[in-house]
């Protein structure tokens, strides 16, 4: 297990708490984007019925099923099939922060969200994005559409910068960043380009969305 806020033993011991588990899925590929740029791996997100970003996954209730059995059936509701996923799959566990979620809103059951990570083959990813928009009964409710996290970087911050700058669900950015960074899969100074970029992003977006709202006031 990688560093986190609480162990698996910790984080179950907690009887009082909610669990929520996600996954990231991804793989490695050589595939180019117009045929020049480097996509290098493909890694799955998803957008949720709440208009954030979040990673494949749900609530998970441990008194009825082991972590992993409830990701597993959440993956089977939200993507069309049910992955298998292991202990060894899980990366940290941790309190989701107190502003998070439309969910946590509904109890004031302190949530702690358990994330794991699972490498496939490009052609099982590719079946899981086919599935997530055919046979999974959320497609279109709960889940509104996969999509893949750019990894590149393009002038003026196009690619990983503009992906970090929308707005995620809970932990889930942290969890990409920190995974982006584990993995290996974004050099240590892309992704602090990356992430300068998409700060300047936001900031810039917010400006912007001030400055019409003000334009638009009766
Ligand atoms: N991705 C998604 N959610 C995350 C992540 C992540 N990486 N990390 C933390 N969370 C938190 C969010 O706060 C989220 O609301 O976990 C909570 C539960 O996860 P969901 O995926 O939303 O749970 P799910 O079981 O799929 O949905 C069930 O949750 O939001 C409610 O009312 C909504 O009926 C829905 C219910
Ligand atoms: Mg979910």
């Amino acid at each position: 297990m990688a560093s986190g806020q609480l162990s698996r033993a910790e984080a179950l011991a907690c009887s009082g708490c909610r669990h929520a588990c996600h996954v990231m899925l991804y793989c490695d590929t050589s595939t180019q984007l117009f045929g020049r740029i480097p996509i290098r791996h493909i890694i799955l997100m998803q957008m949720r019925f709440d208009g954030l970003l979040g990673f494949p996954g749900g609530l998970v209730n441990p008194s009825e099923e082991t972590l992993e059995a409830g990701l597993s059936r959440e993956l089977s509701e939200e993507v069309g099939v049910a992955l298998p996923i292991n202990v060894e799959d899980h990366v940290e566990s941790c309190y989701a922060p107190a502003t998070s979620s439309s969910s946590s809103a509904s109890s004031s059951r302190r949530l702690i969200t358990h994330f794991y990570v699972k490498k496939m083959e490009e052609e099982q990813i590719r079946e899981v994005e086919r599935a997530a928009a055919s046979t999974a009964t959320d497609h279109g409710q709960e889940v509104l559409g996969m999509v893949r996290v750019p990894l590149y970087a393009m002038k003026g911050g196009g690619g990983l910068a503009s992906f970090l700058s929308h707005s995620f669900i809970g932990n889930a950015r942290s969890q990409l960043v920190d995974s982006l960074s584990r993995l290996g899969l974004v050099s240590p100074a892309e992704l602090q380009r990356a992430l300068d970029k998409s700060l300047e992003t936001h900031a810039n977006a917010a400006e912007h969305l001030r400055a019409e709202a003000q334009r638009k006031r009766f």
